[in-house]
This record gives C-alpha cells, structure tokens and sequence, in this order.
C-alpha cells in the first residue's frame, strides 16, 4: 500500500520568465529578469541599466512556452500530473505595474492557460510572484524597499483572483520569499532592488551595493502584502488556500562542536524560521531583534502591522528543496557552490553544479516544519539540474534524474509515516528551463528535453526524456511504484 494519501498533488513546477519567453508580445512589459544576461556555475550573471542591443537576454525567448504551451501543458497531462505549479508574470498583466487596469491580452493569455489544464485534469497552483518584478516598479520606484508596491502587488492579486475565479484555487505570494535574507541574488531577484550602474554581476555571497536596511525592510513589505493576500484570497473565493513559499535549506552542525551546534541552530533559525513564523504563526519570532541588531537594521513592526500580519496567515507551508548544508564556526572550512554557502559534507555527493545531494535531508525538514506549524505542507520544488544528452532518436537516458528524484519521494513517503500531512509533490523545472540562478540552459531539470542552448541557438523541439515514462508511472501508482 502507498503511503501518499489519495489526491496527493504529483505534478510539476515553472514560473514564468524562465519558460515562457515572448517578453514583449502582446502588450508585455519588461520584468527584471528580462535585463539579466546568462551566466555559468563559474560566470555571473549581470544585470544591465535596461536591454541593451546585441546582449543575450535568456528570458527573452526562453523555451517559448508563450506559444507552446497548449502542447506542453498536453503532455504534463499525459504524464498524469494532477497539479502544474507556475507563476502569472505580472509585467504581463501589469506591464509597469502600477496602472490600475490590467493587459487585456494577458489576462487571456492566462486564462487559455488555466483553461487547458483544467481540460486535462490538472489543478493549477499560481505563484504571483515568482521573481518576475515589472522593471519599472524596480527602476522608478525601487523595487520592494519602497511601500508603495504593497497597493500595486494587491491590485494584480486582486485581478488576478477575480478573473480566474473557479479556474484557480492554489496561490502561492511569494517565491522563496526568504531570498531577501541573502544579499546580491535576494536584492535583484527577491526585492527587485536593483544594484547601481550598468552590467553588474549578481553574486550569492557578500555584496559591496548591498544595503541590508532596505533589504530588510522589502521582506517586511513583501509579509504585509502577502498577509493582505490571503485575507483578500478568502473574500474574493472561501474555496482559495494560500501558501507561503520558503526556500528550505537544512543546516547540519558540521561536528559536534556546541560552536557548529549553536551556528547551525541559528542558520536554521534564521534562514526558514524567520519568515515561517511571520507567515504560519502571525508573528516574528522573539529573537528577531536580535537579528535586526546583529544585521544593523531596524524594523519598526507598528500595532497596525502586527494586527495585518496576525490576520493574514497561510492555510498550508510550501517549500523548495534541493540541498543541505552545514555550519562550521571555523571560517577556513567555508566552501563555495553550495547556494547556501556552509562548510561541506564528506558524506553527500555534489550535483555538477556544486549543490550537495541529500535526501533524507528532505525528510528531517518536513518533521521538523512540521513539528512546528502543524498545517499541510507542499514541497513546490525539488529536482536535479544536470547535463543530459539527446540522442540523435531524440531519447535522453537520465537515469541520474530517476535516482535522485526516487531517493527523495522515498523520503516523503518516510515523513508521512511518520504523521507529516503532505499535499504534493510538484518537481520543479518539469520542462527544460532557464536556470534562475545561472541563466543557462545547460542547466536541465526536465522530464521534457527542450532543444535549446546557453547562446539561444536551438530548434525548441520537445522530446520525452526516459524520467517523463518513469514518473508517469509513479504518479500513475500513487508513488508506490517508483522502480
Ligand atoms: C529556486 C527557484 O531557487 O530554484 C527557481 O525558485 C529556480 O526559480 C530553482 O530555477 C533552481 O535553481 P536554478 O538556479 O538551478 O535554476
């Protein structure tokens, strides 16, 4: 017998500027990824002051999904997905995103969307914020760090709730709104604050442009948004559930040092709890001022805040998962690649990108999380970016993919034994898609072959990879398959 309950939501997951291209049809305006060059594991991406002529703009065509997307929405279906995971690019609704009437041709766009999966039995789960800010809301008003975006962000939402009312219940608010915690990635693709000048390179670790007051100050504003979000959701539809969206990351002591212990019970802290407690519980945690003292900054949470913040909690934690890391308080031992930084693990492969490889990871996170916010939890991302060849039949043998997805719903199918209420499952990157990190496209997640490369040169043809016909079949047995 399975342990995944029945309508377990298996499927997958993509946000917008990553996958579907045509960023100026039909009406569009620019996002900020649109002024974001590509990179590698070893080259930064930049950020430009605007699209400059003769630049490669990945998000610009992506894997145009603008057009393709009846076809691969069909093919998600074939698999059998009940749930697509995906964002509404806002600067395609709200081209600058501070009018107050929407993009018509958008707003259909979306509509044909939704339509389609509904059409092949997939329930759809909307991300309105999946680091895909109007540029203009970033550059003349300065991203998140100004308050005025709240208004703008619930005037999308609002839109977007009404007029996809019945076709969408599941929102996510925020993507991995804890990105703000982090200083040159969180910034531009987090808060939308953009750094000064032209052509800059977005970095992961320290940040020299970086200004943790406003950054902290953007999370506050992005909380308050999206506690308004949920209130609004259930007013416009009782039917909506709203999730909060963190990016998980398990921080191990890297010995038994109580030095280690005590770093990674703050990295752990800080990196999932802080926004978790805001958005479960309604509430910073005690030690947040602390925090706010260590990091300089002071946040003045008004009566009339905490009130927003206490009313507007989610219904359900979702999560992306990829990696753990650990926590040394030996500053020597501190090893790149990781996105979370840490000390590195002896006892966990590394994908080729550097991300360390751990899933039973995945489960101590879910108990943990658990333990503490007793509502449904949802991991919304987890996959393998990794280098896959097509074969000249169009077949691409990722048994790579198979294992580390297998290890991994091994380990739900653990946590939920051991009582954790888990939704769903949607792996992230279902189709071949721009990395948001890298901005390449060598970088592959899919179940679906895309053929596209890092310089834009490519036929966009789709093809199944061996990973579509292995998780058609576990969704297919409600995970007990998975050989
Ligand atoms: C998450 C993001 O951080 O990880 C996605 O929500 C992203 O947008 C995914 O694509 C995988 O990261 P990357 O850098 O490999 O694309």
């Amino acid at each position: 017998m399975s342990t995944f309950p029945e309508g377990f939501l298996w499927g997958g997951a993509t946000a917008a500027n990553q996958c579907e291209g045509g960023y100026d049809a039909d009406g569009k305006g620019l996002g900020v990824p649109d002024i974001m060059t590509g990179g590698t594991v070893s080259e930064p991406r930049h950020v430009t002051d605007g699209v400059k002529p003769g630049v490669h703009y990945p998000s610009h065509e992506a894997v145009d999904m603008y057009t393709h997307y009846l076809d691969d929405i069909a093919l998600f279906g074939e698999m059998g997905f009940k749930c697509y995971r995906m964002s509404i690019n806002w600067s395609r609704v709200f081209p600058k995103g501070d009018e107050e009437k929407p993009n018509q041709a958008g707003i259909e766009f979306y509509r044909r969307v939704f339509e389609k999966c509904r059409e092949c039995g997939i329930e759809p789960m909307v991300t309105l914020s999946h680091y895909e800010l109007p540029y203009h809301l970033a550059k003349e008003y300065g991203g998140w760090a100004n308050p005025k975006l709240i208004d703008f962000y619930l005037n999308y939402a609002r839109t977007a709730m009404t007029e996809y009312k019945g076709l969408v219940k599941y929102w996510l608010t925020f993507n991995e709104i804890n990105c703000l915690l982090m200083g040159g990635f969180g910034n531009i693709m987090g808060a939308g604050i953009l750094p000064p000048g032209d052509d800059v390179a977005m970095t992961f670790g320290d940040t020299p442009w970086d200004v943790p007051q406003k950054r902290y100050q953007a999370l506050h504003y992005q909380f308050l948004a999206s506690a308004k979000c949920v209130v609004m959701a259930h007013e416009i539809d009782p039917e909506n559930k709203v999730g909060c969206m963190i990016a998980g990351n398990v921080t191990y002591p890297h010995t038994c040092n109580p030095d280690d212990v005590i770093l990674a019970q703050r990295k752990q802290r800080e990196q999932n709890f802080y926004c978790g407690d805001v958005q479960v519980r309604g509430a910073y945690p005690a030690w947040a001022p602390a925090v706010w003292k260590r990091e300089g900054v002071s946040i003045e949470v008004s009566d009339e805040d905490a009130a927003t913040l206490a009313a507007g909690t989610v219904d359900f934690y979702s999560f992306s998962y990829y990696m753990s890391s650990t926590a040394s308080a030996d500053p020597k031992l501190i090893e790149g690649g990781n996105i979370f930084g840490g000390a590195g693990n002896e006892y966990l492969k590394k994908s080729d990108w550097g991300w360390a490889i751990d899933p039973k990871g995945l489960k101590y996170y879910l108990e943990e999380v658990y333990d503490r916010y007793q509502v449904p939890l949802m991991i919304v991302e987890n996959g393998l970016g990794a280098v896959d060849v097509r074969e000249e039949d169009g077949s691409v043998h990722d048994s790579y993919r198979v294992d580390y997805l297998r290890e991994h719903i091994e380990q739900m199918g653990e946590a939920i034994a051991d009582g954790v209420d888990l939704m769903g499952y949607t792996m992230w990157g279902c189709i071949d898609l721009v990395s948001a990190s890298t901005g390449e496209m060598k970088k592959r997640y899919g179940f679906i072959y895309v053929d596209k490369d890092n310089d834009g040169a490519g036929t966009l043809a789709r093809s199944k990879k061996d990973s579509f016909y292995w998780y058609k079949k576990v969704i297919a047995t409600n995970g007990e398959d998975l050989s």
